[in-house]
C-alpha cells in the first residue's frame, strides 16, 4: 500500500488517514493508495464500514494540480471515486480544514459526511479554468438542487461547515478531533443499521432555466469560459441518467483541460504563491512589526491606514493641520464602515479601531516609536524630500522608511537620510485597503531584511507583494505608461476610445484603459505630461487632445466629464461627443486620415506594446522574473486572470509570432515599436518567459 495512507483497525471500521502534506492534494500515490485501502478494508475480516480522513491541516484540498498537463496515470479520479461510493462497506468521510474540488467529491462518494465547525468545502475548480471532472457537477446538485449547485459550483466559493450543513452538503457538524469524531458517529451509523447511501442513487435536481442561467454566468466571467461550462455539467445532471451525467461531466472536463484559459489560470495559481519567494531572503529575518506610521491621509494615506488597522497593526497618522487630519480621521472612518457593513468586523471592534487604535496628529514626534512608517504624501520630490528629513529625526533607529511614491527616485528619496539602508519603496494601489497588489521598491542600499520585512508587512496585510527595481513607474505603471501610449496612438490613428475600450474588456480587463483614465483622473496624466516635455524625444508621439479638455477643468469621472461624461447616481458613462471633435482637430493639424481598426487588431497592439515593454523591464532586472509582471498586471492592474499575465500570453502566443508583430508595427513607428533585445534573443533561441522564471537571468 502505498505510505501516503496509514490503514488502521478500531473495532469494525478501518482507518484510511490520508497523509500528503501539505494538503493532501490527491496526487497519484494517494489515490493509488485509497483504492488499495478500500481494497484491504473489504478484504480485512470482521470490517463493516470505512472511514477516510485527512492528516494535517486540510481533509483533502483537490486533484494534485502539479499533474495537470502531464501525461494521465492510473487509477483515475472519477474511477477512484466511483470505487469508494460502489464499496459494499459503509463509507464515511470526517472532513476537517478544507475539503476542496477532488477531496469533496472523495467526500461526496462517501455514504455519509461529518465535519468539523471550522470546515470548509467546495468545488473551486472554475477558478482554475476548468470543472469538477470527478462526479462534483453530478453529486452536488443531488443534495443541494440544482441552483444551489450553480452558485457553489460557478463561483467556486469556500462553504463553511454550518451551512453546508443547511444546505444538505454534509450530514452532521460536531468540534472534536476529526478521527474520535468520525469513529463515534460512524458506530452510531453501523449501530442503526444505517444502510450505504449512495449520492449517485438519489434522484436528479429539478431544472431551471439552463439557458438563462448559462448566459448570465458566462456574462458575469468576463469572458471566462469555465463557469459556464460548468452550467451545461450541472444541466446534464439534471436532464441525464447518472452514468450519461458524468461522461458529459467528463467530456466538458476535458473540453477545458486542453484550452489556454486552463494553463493561464493554473500560471497564475502557482505563481501568486511564488511571487513573493525570493531566493535572496532565505534566510534573512524580517524586522518586528506592530505599529505603522503614515504620513499623509489623502486617498493613499487612508487606504494604507485602513488596510494596517485592519490586520492589526496600531497606526499613527501624520498630516500637515488639523484640519486636514480631521479629514483623514473620517475618510478612514468611512472605509471601516465598509468593512463593518461587509461583516469584516463588528461594531464593538470598529470602536476600538478608530478610538483606540488609529491614532491621527499633526506631530511628527507621535512618531517615536513606530516600526515602519509609509509616506504617501504629494508626487513631488522636493515635499518627499522634506518629509524624509523630519522622519530621519523623528523615528527611532531601526524604523524602516517607506515611500509611496508612484514614479519618483527611491535613491534619492534615501539620500535625503542619514540611514539609506532602512529605505524601501512600498507601492501601493488604489483603493489601498482593497487592491491585492504591493510592489516592495528596493533602492541600491535598502538592507535585506528590510527587504523581507516589505514581504512581511505585504503578507500581514493580505497583498500579493512584488519585487522591483528602481526606474520611473517601477514594474507595473511603467509598462502601463506604454501600453497607454499604444492605445493613444490608436485614437490618433482612427480607432475611438470606446472601441478600444470595449475590445480590451471583451478581451477580459476589467476596464478599458480609457474609463481606467477617467476613474484615476484626467489631471494625473496631463501633470505627467508636462513633466516630461522637457525631455521628450523628438520621434515620441504625444496625443494632446485631451490636455484640451484638461485645459477646461474636466478631469473624468470626479468633474463629472472626461472620455466619458458622469451623471450623478448612475454608475458608469456615455461617451463624451466633444471628444470627437478633439480628436478631428488634432488629426487635421498632424495631417493624419483616420482609417478603421478591427477589435483584434487593437488587442493585439495593446497586448504587444504590453509585452516588448515588460520584456524591457525584465531586461533590465527591474523585475527579476517574467512571472513577477504577471502578477503585477493580474493584481494592479485588472489583467484577465485567465490570460495568467501579459508574459503568459505572449508564450500562449508564441514570442516568434509577438516579435514579427512589433517588427512590423516598429515600420511605422521605429521609436515607439523598437524590439526588447530580451524578446529577440528568447525568440531566436525558441525559448520562452516560461522558460526565464525557471532559470532566471543572471
Ligand atoms: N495541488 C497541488 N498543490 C497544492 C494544491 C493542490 N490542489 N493546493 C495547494 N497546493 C500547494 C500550494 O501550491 C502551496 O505550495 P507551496 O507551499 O509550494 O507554495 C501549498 O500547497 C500550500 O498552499 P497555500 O500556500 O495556498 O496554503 P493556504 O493554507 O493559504 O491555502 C488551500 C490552502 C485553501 C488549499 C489553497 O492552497 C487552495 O485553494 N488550493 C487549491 C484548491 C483547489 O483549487 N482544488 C481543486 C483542484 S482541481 C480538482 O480537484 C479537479 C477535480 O475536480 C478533478
Ligand atoms: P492625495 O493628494 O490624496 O493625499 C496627499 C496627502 O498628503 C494630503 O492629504 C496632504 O494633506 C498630505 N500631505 C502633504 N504634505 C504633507 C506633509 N508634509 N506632512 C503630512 N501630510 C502631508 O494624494 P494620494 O493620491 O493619496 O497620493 C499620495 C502618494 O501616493 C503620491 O506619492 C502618489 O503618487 C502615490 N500613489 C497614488 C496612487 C493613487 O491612485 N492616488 C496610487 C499609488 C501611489
Amino acid at each position: 500500500m502505498s505510505d501516503k495512507i496509514a490503514y488502521s483497525r478500531h473495532g469494525d471500521i478501518a482507518v484510511l488517514r490520508i497523509q500528503n502534506p501539505p494538503v493532501n492534494a490527491l496526487s497519484q500515490a494517494v489515490r493509488q493508495g485509497l483504492s488499495d485501502g478500500m481494497a484491504r478494508a473489504e478484504a480485512d475480516d470482521g470490517v463493516r464500514a470505512v472511514l477516510i480522513l485527512g492528516d494535517g491541516r486540510a481533509f483533502i484540498a483537490g486533484a494534485d494540480i502539479t499533474e495537470f498537463g502531464k501525461p494521465p496515470m492510473e487509477p483515475n479520479l472519477p474511477d477512484l471515486c466511483t470505487r469508494i461510493e460502489a464499496s459494499p462497506l459503509l463509507v464515511v468521510a470526517s472532513m476537517h480544514g478544507v475539503s476542496l474540488g477532488g477531496g469533496l467529491e472523495v467526500a461526496l462518494c462517501a455514504h455519509y459526511r461529518i465535519a468539523q465547525p471550522s470546515a470548509r468545502v467546495g468545488l473551486p475548480e472554475v477558478h482554475l479554468g476548468i470543472l469538477p471532472g470527478a462526479g462534483g457537477t453530478q453529486r452536488l446538485p443531488r443534495l443541494t438542487g440544482a441552483e444551489k449547485a450553480v452558485e457553489a459550483i460557478t463561483t467556486g466559493r469556500h462553504i463553511k461547515a454550518p451551512e453546508a450543513l443547511e444546505m444538505g452538503i454534509v450530514d452532521r457538524v460536531e468540534e472534536g478531533d476529526p478521527e474520535a469524531v468520525g469513529l463515534a458517529y460512524t458506530q452510531e451509523l453501523l449501530d442503526q443499521n444505517a444502510p450505504r447511501r449512495s449520492v449517485s442513487e438519489m434522484p436528479a435536481a429539478e431544472g431551471i432555466d439552463w439557458d438563462a442561467t448559462y448566459d448570465a454566468v458566462l456574462k458575469k466571467g468576463r469572458g471566462q469560459i469555465s463557469p459556464a461550462t460548468a452550467v451545461r455539467a450541472v444541466q446534464a445532471a439534471s436532464e441525464l441518467p447518472f452514468a450519461q451525467g458524468i461522461l458529459r461531466e467528463r467530456e466538458l472536463f476535458m473540453e477545458l483541460m486542453n484550452t489556454d484559459q486552463r494553463k493561464g489560470m493554473i500560471h497564475a495559481f502557482f505563481n501568486e504563491r511564488a511571487v513573493s519567494n525570493l531566493p535572496e531572503l532565505k534566510g534573512v529575518e524580517p524586522r518586528a512589526l506592530q505599529s505603522i506610521g503614515v504620513i499623509g491621509g489623502g486617498t493613499m494615506g487612508a487606504g494604507i491606514a485602513t488596510a494596517a488597522l485592519l490586520s492589526g497593526f496600531g497606526v499613527v497618522l501624520i498630516e500637515m493641520k488639523d484640519e486636514f487630519a480631521a479629514t483623514a480621521r473620517d475618510r478612514i472612518a468611512g472605509n471601516l464602515q465598509g468593512a463593518l457593513k461587509r461583516g469584516k468586523i463588528n461594531q464593538a471592534k470598529y470602536d476600538a479601531l478608530t478610538t483606540q487604535t488609529l491614532t491621527v496628529s499633526t506631530n511628527y514626534d507621535s512618531l517615536s516609536d513606530v516600526d515602519l512608517v509609509i509616506e504617501a504624501v504629494f508626487e513631488d520630490m522636493s515635499v518627499k524630500r522634506e518629509v524624509f528629513g523630519k522622519l530621519d529625526a523623528a523615528c527611532k533607529s531601526g524604523c524602516v522608511l517607506a515611500s509611496n511614491t508612484s514614479y519618483l527616485d527611491v535613491n534619492e528619496i534615501a539620500a535625503c537620510t542619514s540611514r539609506p539602508a532602512d529605505v524601501i519603496g512600498l507601492h501601493f494601489f488604489s483603493p489601498a485597503h482593497v487592491m491585492k497588489l504591493l510592489e516592495v521598491v528596493v533602492a541600491d542600499q535598502t538592507a535585506p531584511d528590510v527587504v523581507a520585512t516589505g514581504f512581511a508587512l505585504g503578507k500581514a496585510l493580505g497583498k500579493v507583494s512584488v519585487r522591483a527595481g528602481v526606474c520611473d513607474g517601477f514594474i507595473g505603471n511603467r509598462i502601463l505608461a506604454t501600453y497607454r501610449t499604444a492605445a493613444d496612438h490608436m485614437v490618433l490613428d482612427g480607432a475611438t476610445p470606446y472601441q478600444i475600450d470595449k475590445a480590451l474588456t471583451d478581451f477580459g480587463f476589467a476596464m478599458g484603459p480609457f474609463a481606467v483614465a477617467d476613474l484615476a483622473g484626467l489631471d494625473i496624466g496631463w501633470m505627467t505630461r508636462k513633466r516630461k516635455a522637457p525631455d521628450r524625444h523628438p520621434q515620441e508621439r504625444v496625443p494632446t487632445y485631451i490636455d484640451r479638455l484638461c485645459e477646461q477643468g474636466h478631469f473624468g469621472q470626479k468633474t463629472g466629464e472626461g472620455y466619458y461624461v458622469y451623471e450623478k447616481g448612475k454608475r458608469g458613462g456615455t461617451p463624451n461627443p466633444k471628444i470627437a471633435d478633439l480628436i478631428a482637430a488634432e488629426q487635421q493639424e498632424l495631417g493624419i486620415t483616420p482609417r478603421p481598426f478591427t477589435d483584434q487588431e487593437i488587442v493585439r497592439r495593446y497586448m504587444c506594446a504590453m509585452v516588448n515593454e515588460a520584456a524591457k523591464v525584465v531586461g533590465e532586472g527591474i523585475a527579476r522574473r517574467p512571472l513577477d509582471v504577471d502578477m503585477t498586471l493580474l493584481f494592479g492592474y485588472g489583467f484577465p486572470r485567465y490570460w495568467g499575465g501579459p508574459m503568459k500570453w505572449a508564450d500562449i502566443q508564441g514570442l516568434p509570432a509577438v516579435l514579427a508583430d512589433i517588427e512590423s508595427y516598429a515600420k511605422e513607428d521605429a521609436w515607439f515599436w523598437e524590439p526588447a533585445p530580451l524578446l529577440k534573443q528568447l525568440a531566436s533561441e525558441g525559448r520562452t518567459f516560461g522558460d526565464l522564471n525557471k532559470e532566471p537571468l543572471k
